[in-house]
């Protein structure tokens, strides 16, 4: 095993093959397939309890973890997420549709985005979600609309630009006032008055989200600091108390081995002792709840992709059959992998080589010099650290099918979502 910190926790090698959550991998593409993508439960549900112990440990208020979905859903990880007593954040009617599949309390479900659409800011309110974190004044404006002949009163967030930056990818940072996210602060006030203007909405809180794949607690401290102000702010000259702030997500996971994990504890540290002394600056009480928005640090480590060698280009390539379909991170952000050959994982280290896609694009390399010149086909390959932002961003690309995913535990594999078939790619597919 490469690094432990890669790979789910219940990872093992056995007779030289990769064992998770107590299965045998060969076996399971065997059985299912490939690609295809296993979750450890273990990891998962000791991943949210992590989560939740750290940040009850550190802050002494009320604190809700909320998964943001978009990194990876379906309804068994929503179901998983309520059992830990995690709420979910979600963007779409159908992640809205699934957290309500799953049994989430609604008072658990955040609605996030800066583009709903009427249907999903209708359906969030049918629902009767906990909140709905605002991206831009035209939202207020529709969701004013919307809630004015209905009895019930919809608690809001407003999403701010804090001009917090952090240290990630261009594509994944968020928090700049010319970001596509968020009311810059001079347009903040407006944005306030707009909301308490409107009889069927509340504002209960704010929120910012400056990026993802963060390793800087300081960073996202830095964004408490403005929204604890702004808080401040608005309790002055409106009389409105904030009484949620939420820093949002964005906690970095390593990839490579040559990366140290991001040390939760510390963050939850970081995080609670500055909301804590920045409502003490800023004569705030009582302390707001505060809430967290993991996505990627939730279930990145519990997932791995498996991939079977198809063929090569010796010296150069070897073909798999995924790619960017299913992971379009490497061709997205130039994001790195580990991986290993997980029915020969014992095997010595081979030359280096690139890790190609069946996909038709140059782009599609998952892996550039891996340790896996030895590689034949026939071998299966173990993607670590595959769980977020990797389905959730799947697409068709060649008309191909959407992998199956299985959850671990302790021996048993469940289906908790078939793979794609033809039929399901045409069935939308209509003849002239
Ligand atoms: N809250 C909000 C409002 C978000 O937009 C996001 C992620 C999160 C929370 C969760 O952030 P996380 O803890 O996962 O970093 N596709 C990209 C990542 C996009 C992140 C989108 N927003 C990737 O593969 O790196």
């Amino acid at each position: 095993m490469n690094n432990p910190f890669l790979w789910p926790d219940t990872t093992t090698l056995q007779a030289g093959r990769l064992w998770i959550g107590g299965c045998d991998t060969t076996a399971l593409a065997e059985e299912y397939g490939t690609p295809l993508y296993l979750f450890d439960e273990t990891t998962l549900r000791a991943t949210m309890r992590a989560y939740r112990k750290a940040f009850a440990a550190a802050y002494p208020a009320e604190c809700r973890i909320h998964y943001a979905s978009k990194a990876f859903l379906n309804t068994a990880v929503a179901q998983i997420a309520a059992q830990e007593s995690l709420g979910l954040d979600v963007v779409s009617a159908a992640e809205l549709l699934t957290a309500q599949r799953a049994g989430l309390a609604a008072e658990h479900v955040h609605v996030h985005g800066n583009a709903k659409t009427a249907d999903e800011l209708l359906r969030a309110l049918e629902y009767g979600v906990g909140a709905i974190v605002i991206d831009n004044r035209d939202e207020i404006a529709r969701l004013a609309a919307l809630t004015a002949s209905r009895s019930t009163v919809q608690a809001v967030l407003l999403r701010i630009a804090p001009n917090v930056t952090g240290d990630t990818h261009a594509h994944i940072s968020t928090g700049a006032t010319d970001a596509k996210f968020g009311l810059p602060l001079d347009t903040l006030d407006a944005a306030v008055e707009q909301v308490l203007a409107a009889p069927g909405l509340r504002l209960i809180g704010l929120h910012a989200h400056i990026g993802s794949q963060l390793f800087e607690p300081e960073d996202l401290a830095e964004a408490v600091a403005v929204l604890v102000a702004q808080a401040a702010r608005i309790r002055a000259r409106y009389g409105v108390v904030i009484g949620e702030i939420s820093p949002g997500g964005g906690l970095g996971v390593p990839y490579t081995a040559d990366t140290p994990p991001a040390d939760l504890g510390r963050y939850a540290r970081t995080l609670a002792a500055t909301l804590v002394e920045q409502c003490r600056v800023h004569g705030l009480t009582p302390l707001p709840r505060l809430t967290i928005e993991p996505g990627r640090s939730i279930v990145a480590r519990a997932g791995v992709a498996l991939y079977r060698v198809v063929a090569r280009k010796p010296g150069y390539y070897l073909h798999i059959d995924g790619g960017m379909a299913d992971n379009i991170r490497p061709a997205l952000y130039g994001a790195r992998y580990t991986a290993l050959l997980a029915n020969r994982a014992a095997d010595p280290a081979g030359p280096p080589i690139h890790v190609a896609g069946r996909y038709c694009e140059s782009g599609d390399v998952l892996l550039r010099d891996a340790p896996l010149g030895h590689a034949e086909p026939g071998d299966l390959l173990a993607v670590a650290t595959s769980g977020a932002y990797t389905l959730s961003m799947a697409s068709n690309y060649n008309l191909t099918p959407r992998p199956a995913v299985l959850l671990l535990t302790n021996g048993v594999a469940r289906l908790i979502q078939r793979r794609e078939t033809e039929a399901d790619l045409l069935a939308r597919d209509l003849w002239l």
